[in-house]
């Protein structure tokens, strides 16, 4: 039993925080930014817009997108880690705001930037075990909540925003999500963690290690899993956490960058909503085509990384 992609969205807030604000704001440069990071500009939320909103927004794109009406979904997954309340589920939220009379079951997984393909992870388990028609994955953050204005070294990071993927059941194994793999490592909690007062805690060079590492691996591990080759791929969409740290995987596994999606210049780092907002973004700019094999790995706190191959 396998699955297809029926349609995609996205959300970004209309506020667009620059290089040159952060200068503005603490001692740093666009230069050291753009050096380190590939970081031009991030998008923030207003005060009053939360996970909820932009992951709504998404969400109604989406099924825009698909021609669908939110009865058409009968599950919700949301891999977010940034969530105002702790109950109930954004996921549970969003279909409530969206209209859901269907009762269908909705609810948030908490992966960090590894979070979308967690969710992806679920999604391909319930479709093989031909348990749900159309299942509607979003990846939703509000990271600037935790940004903190005295930290220069996490602070110019992050952004915000959301993206919305649906597929739903088809008969074909090779299309939609064909392949999935997530791990963790909770012994590695101290390397990047919020805490209790909303700040990012990251050991940046410990972190930037491991990116390096455990990306490739799961990308190696995927291919070789799912039966395919290097050459089978036509776009590696990797986490967008910083260029170096794309540039180096991309190295590492021996692709050309012409075949790496990079948002991470505009985007920022958005966590648990990069991959799906990066997918939405190369389909609205006609760069991914439908049918083209895509790999995504990712790296976050948790420790938690993986990867996913999606057929679009
Ligand atoms: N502006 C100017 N200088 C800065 C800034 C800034 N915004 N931030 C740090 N610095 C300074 C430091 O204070 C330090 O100065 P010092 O040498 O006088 O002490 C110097 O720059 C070098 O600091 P490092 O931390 O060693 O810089 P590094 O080259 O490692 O780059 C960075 C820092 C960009 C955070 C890098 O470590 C990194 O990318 N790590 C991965 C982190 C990441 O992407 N996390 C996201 C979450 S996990 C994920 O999504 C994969």
């Amino acid at each position: 039993m396998g699955n297809r992609l029926v349609g995609y969205g996205s959300y970004l807030p209309s506020r667009v925080v620059t290089n040159a604000d952060f200068e503005r704001a603490m001692d740093t440069t666009d230069e050291w930014i753009v050096e380190r990071t590939g970081i031009h500009a991030r998008h923030f939320a207003d005060k009053k817009e939360t996970v909820v909103d932009m992951a709504t927004n998404a969400a109604r794109a989406a099924l825009k997108n698909a021609n669908l009406k939110i009865d058409d979904i009968d599950m919700i997954i949301v891999a977010t880690t940034t969530p105002e309340l702790d109950f109930p589920s954004v996921a549970v939220t969003v279909a409530g705001r969206l209209g859901a009379t269907n009762n269908m079951p909705a609810f948030d997984v908490r992966g960090a930037c590894t979070g979308y393909i967690y969710a992806l992870h679920c999604a391909r388990g319930f479709f093989t075990a031909g348990m749900h028609e159309r299942i509607m994955i979003i990846g939703a953050e509000k990271m600037s909540r935790f940004v903190d204005m005295t930290d220069r070294s996490t602070a110019v990071l992050f952004g915000d925003g959301a993206g919305a993927l649906i597929f739903e059941r088809s008969t074909s194994s090779y299309s939609g999500i064909i392949d999935t793999v997530v791990m963790s490592d909770g012994s590695k909690f101290d390397m990047l963690h919020g805490s209790e007062d909303h700040k990012i805690i990251m050991n940046g060079p410990e972190t930037y290690k491991m990116a390096v590492s455990l990306m490739p691996d799961a990308a190696r591990y995927i291919m070789e899993h799912a039966g395919i080759t290097q050459d089978d791929i036509d776009w590696i969409v990797p986490h967008q956490a910083n260029i170096r740290i794309i540039k180096s995987c991309a190295a590492r596994l021996g692709f050309p960058i012409e075949k790496i999606l990079i948002t991470v210049d505009q985007h920022a780092n958005t966590s648990g909503a990069s991959g799906a907002l990066a997918l939405a973004y190369a389909f609205d700019n006609n760069i991914i085509k439908h049918g083209q094999l895509v790999l995504y790995p990712a790296f976050g706190s948790g420790l938690t990384w993986g990867a996913t191959l999606i057929r679009v």
